[in-house]
């Protein structure tokens, strides 16, 4: 990794790397973090399909809900304007479950949690890094893949975090969603969400909010739109325009050599070797 603004760019709190988008204070201040039994989680590892979830979920409801910004982007005063918002609160974070604010998990919030190949995760976050001003400069994509299994790219290690979430798969109030299952067959991941979130949402316009949620629906959208910084679910960029790359599955084969696939298995193999994945 170089450029001369790196030091700047990143700051690490309790062992992970933030964006100086999160500030400090905010970072300490989650712990007091007031939960309200009806909020809803929103959480992923970057580059997992944060806002294509989020793209479907407001669209299920059919009652006034606020995507807000992300728990931990901001100063403290973010957390003040959470607490001031009167609409169910659906809340995106990035944050490790160790992080997360111990009253979404003693109210017992519903949380949603979208994984993807962390393969593909990787080289979609190797070019978020290229083209978001807010994160450090990369050299090269061989460059980037060191990092990424080391965990030293924003929102630390990719297993750790995983792993944080999987530890409590079995809890009722989680559910966990895969990027290639939506992929594969979006009204029946639509429906899971429907049946978590207790709403009721007819055959007919899960088909709907499926077509209006397609990748290039979604990026032809964005494209219109001006760029609203209270828009973003993303605490690493509010501009949207950079989040709508390819939305592929399997685009890692184009970047991974054969050697950077068997040395990714091998530390998978070790690093998820309790996990049921
Ligand atoms: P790629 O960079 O591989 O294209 P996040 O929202 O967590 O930042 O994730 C961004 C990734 O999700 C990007 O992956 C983006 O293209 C993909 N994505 C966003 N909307 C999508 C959609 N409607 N369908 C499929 N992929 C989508």
């Amino acid at each position: 990794m170089s450029g001369s603004g790196e030091a700047e760019l990143l700051h690490t709190f309790k062992g992970i790397p933030f964006t100086t988008r999160s500030s400090p204070e905010l970072l300490k201040s989650l712990d007091t973090f007031d939960a309200r039994e009806d909020d809803v989680l929103l959480v992923s590892y970057p580059k997992s399909g944060t806002h294509w979830l989020a793209g479907v979920i407001t669209k299920l409801y059919n009652t006034q809900v606020t995507v807000t910004s992300p728990i931990e982007l901001g100063d403290i005063s973010q957390l003040e304007e959470l607490n001031k918002l009167s609409l169910k609160r659906i809340i995106p974070t990035h944050l490790d479950y160790n992080m997360l604010p111990p009253n979404f998990k003693n109210k017992k919030c519903k949380m949603i949690y979208i994984s993807r190949n962390p393969k593909d995760t990787a080289v979609s976050m190797f070019h978020y890094y290229r083209d978001n001003p807010n994160l450090p400069t990369v050299d090269s994509w061989t460059a980037f893949f060191d990092l990424f299994l080391k965990g030293n790219v924003v929102c630390g290690s990719w297993f750790d975090h995983f792993l944080s979430w999987e530890e409590h798969e079995d809890e009722k109030n989680i559910l966990f969603l895969f990027y290639e299952d939506m992929k594969k067959d979006l009204p029946k991941v639509v429906k899971e969400i429907t049946l978590f979130l207790n709403l009721n949402v007819s055959d007919d316009d899960i088909q709907d909010i499926c077509k209006k949620s397609s990748f290039s629906e979604m990026k032809n959208d964005t494209e219109k739109e001006n760029s609203d910084p209270s828009h973003t679910v993303c605490a690493l960029t509010s501009n949207r325009k950079l989040i709508f790359r390819k939305g592929a599955v399997g685009d890692w084969k184009n970047y991974f050599t054969p050697k950077q696939n068997i040395r990714f298995q091998e530390i998978f193999n070790e690093k998820m070797k309790l996990s049921k994945m």
